[in-house]
Order: C-alpha cells, then structure tokens, then sequence
C-alpha cells in the first residue's frame, strides 16, 4: 500500500483542516496517509514515504512579500534531505491557505526545499480549508 505523509503548519487551524482533507481525499484512494504538524512530525518516516505534501498558512503584508513563517522554515531546514540518485525519495506536493493573495508563498517554499527534496509536482491553495473539486481532480493526477 502506497504511502503519504502530510505535514502543515497552521497558525488558526485552516490550514491544518486543508491538510485533514487532503489527507482524507488520498485514504479514499486506497493510500494509507497520515496528518501531522510540523511540531509532530518524526523526520524518519519522510524518506520512505511515496508522497510527502507539505503545507503553511500564507504570510505577509496581504498584497506582497508573502512567506511560510519561521516554523515551517525551521522544520525544513532540520527534514534530513530524502531520496539519492538511486533511490529518489517522495513525490512532493505543497498547499497553502490564504486570504487575499499568495504572492511569493510558493517560491519560498520551494526555495527552501531546494536540495532536500525533489522538485514539487503540485501546489494547492484554499481560501478557506476546504478541498475542491478541482483541488481533487489535481490530487488524483498527482498520484498517478
Ligand atoms: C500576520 C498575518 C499575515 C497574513 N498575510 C497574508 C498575506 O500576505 N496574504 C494573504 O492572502 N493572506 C494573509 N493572511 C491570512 C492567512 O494566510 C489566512 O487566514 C490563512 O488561512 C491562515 O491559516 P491558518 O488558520 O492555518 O493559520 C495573513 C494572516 C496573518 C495573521
């Protein structure tokens, strides 16, 4: 059976329910997934996962200058990289929640995985913690 591993960082809990129902759309999938906080997450079980979907709340000044805030900075920097040339490691999506607008959200979160993990393959977002259909659709491609 197939596994994942989703890890959020929420400040108010948005996040973490978008988390709750990726987490939820892939065990209907047949995959056996698990959510965590960032706080939660037992770095060892990352490498060996299929797929690792990591999440963060936006931050910034609503219009610019948005970024995961310090604890999902913190988490990243101490993930051990996963995966080798010869075994690569995780499938990796991102997701995040927002008001207004993302902005730079993503490319910071991929400027801080740089090295640890392959390139994400999706990046989902939500204004209000809930999966859509589309966000399903996109999960459903990202598996395959
Ligand atoms: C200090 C602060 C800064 C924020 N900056 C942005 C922003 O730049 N752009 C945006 O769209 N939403 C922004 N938001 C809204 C949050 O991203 C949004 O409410 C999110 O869903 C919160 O997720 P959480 O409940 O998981 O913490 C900000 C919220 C706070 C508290």
């Amino acid at each position: 059976m197939a596994r994942a591993v989703v890890v959020y960082r929420s400040h108010s809990g948005v996040t973490r329910r978008y988390g709750e129902q990726i987490a939820a759309f892939l065990a209907g999938q047949g995959i056996a997934a698990q959510v965590v906080s960032v706080g939660e997450c037992d770095m060892s079980t990352l490498a060996s996962a299929d797929y690792l979907l990591l999440g963060c709340w936006t931050s910034g000044l609503f219009v610019v200058r948005q970024h995961p805030d310090e604890p999902w900075l913190a988490f990243v920097r101490d993930m051990p990289a996963l995966g080798t040339a010869a075994a690569p490691g995780p499938k990796i999506a991102l997701f995040t929640t927002y008001k207004l607008r993302t902005g730079s959200q993503f490319g910071r979160m991929r400027a801080a995985l740089a090295g640890k993990t392959a390139a994400p393959q999706l990046e989902l977002k939500s204004r209000n913690g809930r999966l859509s259909p589309t966000d399903e659709k996109a999960l459903a491609r990202f598996l395959v």
